[in-house]
């Protein structure tokens, strides 16, 4: 199956996940990552800010803050189609752009770099056993993964397993998924 198919493959499954299953399954997810060495290893957590249809990423920044993590949130730069980390300490640092998507200002948050990003939460619509995925299809973190020295980690249910994913040579696996199932990893795969 081309990418294309299978990302709107992924988007419905997504949206066939009632609200009630999609609670339980969050509850699950947060669980078993806000007990993990991954997580509480890390100091800066690179996160996304989660659209309706998107597994629900305020309680994970929420419990970032809580335990004195640096939450960082991406700015898309659609020109060169590459991403930006912004420190976020609270909401009102964020904007509407387009697609109703949230970004921060860059004028009222730090720019954080790369390289002091400790874990990736990675957003998507499928992944494989290998920790290949299927994204929105903008390439962007494909992008920011190749070369990042931290953890990389997807967010998706266990319904979101296509294996093996169609790829390309400059497709990036991620390292971990994490689903109601728990954290399971891709490298040895
Ligand atoms: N490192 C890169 N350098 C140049 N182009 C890239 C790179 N990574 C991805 N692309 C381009 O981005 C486009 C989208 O890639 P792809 O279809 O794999 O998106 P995706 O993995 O679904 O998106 P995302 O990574 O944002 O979740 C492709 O046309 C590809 O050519
Ligand atoms: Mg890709």
């Amino acid at each position: 199956m081309e990418k294309n198919e299978l990302r709107f493959k992924g988007k419905k499954i997504l949206q066939d996940i009632s609200v009630k299953e999609r609670l339980q399954i969050e509850a699950k997810m947060q669980e078993s990552l806000f007990k993990s060495e991954i997580w509480k290893s890390a100091h800066v957590v690179g996160v996304t800010l989660s659209q309706t249809h998107e597994w629900s990423t305020e309680p994970i920044i929420e419990e970032g803050w809580r335990t004195d993590k640096k939450v960082v949130v991406p700015k898309c730069i659609p020109e060169s189609r590459e991403m930006e980390f912004y420190h976020l300490e609270k909401y009102d640092q964020l904007e509407r752009v387009y697609f109703g998507l949230r970004e921060p200002k860059p004028e009222s948050s730090a720019l954080v770099k790369k390289d002091d990003i400790d874990l990736l939460l990675v957003p998507g619509l499928l992944f494989d056993d290998k920790g290949y995925r299927i994204g929105y299809g903008g390439g962007y973190f494909d992008r920011f993964i190749e070369g990042f020295r931290g953890k990389t980690l997807m967010i998706a249910s266990e319904r979101q397993r296509y294996t093996p994913l169609p790829f390309e040579e400059y497709d990036q696996r991620v390292e971990y998924v994490l689903t109601e199932s728990g954290i399971h990893s891709t490298y040895h795969f």
